[in-house]
């Protein structure tokens, strides 16, 4: 008698296991697709735009469709693939079932792959690009509708508990996501009937990275800061209404971005990052020591420091509406942050959860985490220092150093790219003699 409830449990169980590991496998896949985008597409392509832009001495000698296509490796490729990700391995712990979205998960991540490869291909190659865009925008939206219908499905384990706000501010985040690739489509649709080129018109551009950085990228990573920051780094639990208003900030001030009110848009983004970095208590003391197994001690350092980027990109803004003559004010400002807020902050939690997310690992090198953060920061402020100084024709010599902050942000990647690969190389950690499976998967939780 006492064997049927024995058994039932251990099936439950194996059908856990099971579920983590088809969890575990495609939060992998969606990884690695994002640091290829990121490497080759993202980040050498933007050097080498840089490079070209430092040896002609203006912005204008490169064809917009190239800019246009890093943006888009960058933010949809590798931060988006990231996103969607963490968000499918996320499932697994929310949901009140126990079944995974295999099949609609490696559906998702294979048009969402061919989409980001399709739009690259088309932007840099011009070949056949009134059919790659579109169909790279229809792709996109695809994959991320059948990621959205999977995270409708698997409601909260304990639907009756209320949401925390990182969960609304995420969930939130996710459906400007949603939008953007609407907006995207749309749009790319829009190109191919009436367009003499792979390239967007300038201003719709520039308005669609901010749908995409301040709509989804920004309050993404608010979102799971709020979650993680008060565990990891021992900051003191956010204040839920703060964030909100902050948030709320955001939204407006991606709203006036649309309607061209820039200047009343520079002031809310400003509010809203003072509001966030006030609302999870960043630059505040701590008031727990932080977790640091398996991390670089500076993880809070390198926290706090992203935050600073944030407000940078927000001053910046506000000069570039005023004065900014060649795109050197709005460049460093777009840059302090992509690569200074976001990239940084990847840098950072990256090497926190990723390892453990991807199948119970350990962190390869937390040196190297260490020199890639180092690198990526020290490359941003000479870029973000640099770019104004040479585009807008305050100082000619930045034109020569401008190429070396491009070489150092391009080292920091690769070496947050390889230490992140060989850390998925290695044997999970309950394999391996050499570490304590407990402490990652418990510290990652
Ligand atoms: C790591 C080294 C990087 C280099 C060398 C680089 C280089 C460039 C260059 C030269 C431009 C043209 C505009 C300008 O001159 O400012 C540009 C634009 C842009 N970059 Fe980067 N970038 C890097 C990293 C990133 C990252 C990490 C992201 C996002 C996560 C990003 C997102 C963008 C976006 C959205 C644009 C605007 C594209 C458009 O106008 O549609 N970049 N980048």
């Amino acid at each position: 008698m006492s064997s049927a409830p024995h058994s039932d449990e251990q099936m439950a169980n194996q059908t856990r296991i099971a579920m983590e590991q088809h969890s575990q496998r495609l939060v992998t896949a969606f990884i690695a697709g994002g640091l290829l985008f990121m490497l080759l597409p993202g980040t050498f392509l933007g050097v080498w735009n840089l490079i070209g832009i430092s040896q002609q001495r203006t912005l204008s000698s490169l064809s917009p469709a190239w800019l246009q296509a890093h943006g888009q490796a960058q933010i949809f490729g590798w931060i988006g693939s990231f996103i969607l990700g963490i968000g499918f391995y996320s499932l697994t712990k929310m949901q009140s079932t126990l079944t995974f979205p295999v099949r609609a998960g490696w559906t998702a991540w294979i048009l969402w792959t061919l989409g980001i490869a399709l739009r690259w291909i088309g932007g840099v190659t011009g070949w056949q690009w009134r059919v790659l865009l579109p169909l790279s925008g229809a792709l996109e939206l695809a994959a991320f509708l059948l990621f959205f219908r999977s995270v409708r499905r698997h409601r909260p384990a304990n639907p009756a508990s209320r949401m925390e706000t990182w969960m609304l501010v995420v969930m939130a985040a996710t459906f400007a996501f949603l939008v953007a690739l609407i907006v995207n489509l749309v749009t790319l649709m829009h190109l191919t009937l009436s367009g003499t080129s792979p390239a967007l018109p300038h201003v719709l551009d520039q308005q669609l990275v901010v749908l995409a950085v301040w709509g989804v990228l920004v309050p993404t990573i608010w979102g799971f800061n709020a979650r993680w920051l008060p565990v990891f780094a021992g900051f003191q639990k956010p204040s839920g209404v703060r964030l909100l208003v902050a948030y709320g900030l955001s939204v407006a001030g991606v709203l006036s971005v649309f309607v061209q009110a820039l200047p009343i848009a520079a002031v809310l983004f400003l509010l809203a990052a003072f509001l966030a970095i006030d609302a999870l208590h960043v630059w505040e003391r701590a008031i727990q020591p932080a977790k640091l197994l398996h991390v670089h001690k500076t993880f809070p350092f390198f926290i706090r420091i992203a935050y600073v980027w944030l407000v940078v990109s927000c001053v910046l803004t506000a000069l570039a509406i005023r004065s900014d003559q060649a795109g050197g004010l709005w460049g460093a400002s777009r840059h302090a942050l992509t690569v200074g807020f976001v990239a940084g902050m990847v840098f950072v939690i990256g090497p926190r959860i990723l390892p453990a997310f991807c199948g119970m690992r350990v962190l390869w090198s937390t040196r190297l985490m260490f020199w890639s953060l180092l690198l990526l920061h020290v490359g941003c402020a000479l870029r973000v220092t640099l770019e104004p100084l040479a585009y807008e024709g305050y100082w000619s010599f930045a034109w020569k150093l401008l190429p070396y902050s491009a070489v150092i942000e391009l080292t920091a990647v690769v070496l947050f790219a390889l230490n992140l690969v060989v850390t998925l190389l290695h044997p999970p950690a309950h394999l391996s003699p050499a570490t304590h499976p407990t402490t990652s998967t418990q510290s990652a939780a």
